[in-house]
Parts: C-alpha cells; sequence; structure tokens
C-alpha cells in the first residue's frame, strides 16, 4: 500500500528512522516560512530550513517509489533559493514521481526562479494561491500581497512554460465568495487549466488567527455547495474544477502528518 506523507524540517529526523516506503504523495516545505501572513493562515512559521545532506539522504535511501511529490506545502517554497535545486535534486532520484511534480506557491516571488530549468527537472503542475481577481479584497485576505504582481508572474510563467498545468487554488470565504466566477474567467484567459476551491476552515483554538475576523469570513452552511453548483453549470466543460469543503481538508492535513511520524 502506499500512503500520504508530510515533509519538512521538524519531521525529516523522524523520516531518516522509517524503512523505504512506497509513497503516492509528498509534500515537502524546505523552509518552515513565507512571505505573506494571509488573514486565514493558522500555520506558525521558524526560520529553520531543510539540511540538504539529510534531504538528499532521504530520497536516495527512503523512497521505494512515488506518484506525486509537491514542493510548498504549508510554507512558501519560493522563498528558498535552491528550490530549482531541489527539483533538479529529485529529479535525479528514485523520489522523482511517475505522475505529478508540482510546485505550490504563493506566486509573489516566482520570477525570482528559473521556469525553464524547472520544466527541464521534469516539473509537472504549477499550483498558485489566488482567491480573487480583486485587488482590495486580495490584499486583505493575502496579507497585503499585490494581486498585479502576482497575476503578471503567472501570465509570464504560463507564456515561457505552456506543457505545465497551471492550477488555481482558491481558499473560500464570505469576502470572496461572489468572485470566483470572474477569477476563473480571468485564469482561463492567462492560461490556467484547473481550479480548486478549498472551503476556509477555522480553528478556534488557533493561537495565530484574529477569530473575531476569522468568523467574518467563514461561509454560512450551503454556500460552498452552491458555489460549486454554479461553477460547474458555468465553466464544467471549459476547466477541471475541484472542490474541497473545510472538513475534508483538516482530515486530509490529519492523515498527512500521522504518516509522517
Ligand atoms: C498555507 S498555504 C502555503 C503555500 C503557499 N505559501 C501559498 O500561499 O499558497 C497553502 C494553501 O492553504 C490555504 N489555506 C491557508 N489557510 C487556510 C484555511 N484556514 N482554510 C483553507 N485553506 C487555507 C492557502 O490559501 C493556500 O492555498
Amino acid at each position: 500500500m502506499s500512503i500520504n506523507a508530510y515533509l519538512n524540517v521538524k519531521n525529516i529526523d523522524k523520516m531518516l528512522e522509517q524503512p523505504p516506503q512506497a509513497f503516492s504523495w509528498i509534500g515537502f516545505d524546505s523552509v518552515d516560512n513565507c512571505n505573506l501572513h494571509c488573514v486565514y493562515c493558522h500555520n506558525p512559521r521558524t526560520k529553520q530550513m531543510i539540511d540538504l545532506e539529510k534531504f538528499e539522504r532521504f530520497i536516495h535511501h527512503h523512497v521505494l517509489t512515488i506518484e506525486n511529490f509537491q514542493i510548498g506545502c504549508q510554507m512558501e517554497p519560493s522563498l528558498d533559493k535552491r528550490m530549482v535545486g531541489l527539483l533538479q535534486m529529485i529529479a535525479e532520484s528514485p523520489a522523482k514521481p511517475s505522475r505529478q511534480f508540482k510546485v505550490h506557491t504563493n506566486g509573489t516571488l516566482l520570477n525570482r526562479h528559473d521556469a525553464r530549468a524547472m520544466v527541464e527537472a521534469g516539473l509537472t503542475h504549477l499550483s498558485i494561491s489566488i482567491d480573487t481577481v480583486n485587488e482590495k479584497t486580495f490584499s486583505e485576505l493575502r496579507g497585503g500581497a499585490k494581486l498585479e504582481r502576482v497575476f503578471r508572474n503567472v501570465k509570464q510563467f504560463c507564456e515561457t512554460c505552456p506543457e505545465v498545468t497551471v492550477q488555481f487554488i482558491a481558499t473560500v470565504t464570505q469576502a470572496n465568495v461572489d468572485e470566483m466566477d470572474l477569477l476563473v474567467h480571468k485564469g482561463v484567459a492567462i492560461g490556467a487549466k484547473r481550479f480548486h476551491f478549498r472551503e476556509m476552515f477555522h480553528d478556534p483554538r488557533s493561537p495565530i488567527v484574529d477569530h473575531q475576523k476569522m468568523e467574518k469570513l467563514l461561509l454560512p452552511p450551503g454556500r460552498f455547495q452552491r458555489l460549486k453548483s454554479e461553477i460547474e453549470k458555468n465553466y464544467g466543460d471549459q476547466v477541471g474544477l475541484f472542490f474541497v469543503d473545510s472538513p475534508a481538508i483538516r482530515q486530509y492535513g490529519k492523515e498527512a502528518h500521522r504518516n509522517s511520524r
């Protein structure tokens, strides 16, 4: 049986104690930090970075087979100047995935990395977190990030690497739920082929998020299902559409963490 696992600076020593395994999916964060402070993000950060010798040991000696490898999961991979080098290291190891080789990023620093070198290392998918095409809502949700900059970077990437499947990940809240149709429309225009919609979750025990803001952002019951019907009706025959409600996001995260100890 192959498993899903999450690898990062905190658990790499534990992962190195495990025997070689077959993986369905590895989500990997080489840094423990992000350049944005999104209003709904529950993740604590540190300045730690993955040790290259340990990472190399893991991908060469602890992976039997793997279908999907994702760089960038809970943190921001483009903060790591070694990002392209990490893709190349994976490509030359048993951890080179047989299906999807993905980078998941907020897109703000994408222009600092060599896109063609990523493709040459085998990149198949680029996931970008974009919640809306409304500049003000984008900045409010994504900790002051500039929509224009992210869109420029994604457009440039799509032009440079047309063979990579570009997908948008939108975290859906009360503030942007009515802007999803336009997001898909504008995303398709610059080359995005898939759209993932994730209903925002809120953990009331979190010491990180502002709970008053979060309560206002939570979708009312049934709204996410209604969004799904609307978007499927308008775009279902044109692009790939994926919808994950908030209980499912949390369950998936817990499972990946359980397999990573
Ligand atoms: C934590 S981010 C880290 C990766 C990268 N730095 C980015 O911004 O996409 C991964 C994804 O989780 C989403 N996310 C963060 N907090 C969330 C929440 N409370 N509910 C649902 N999705 C959330 C983000 O919008 C993003 O698409």
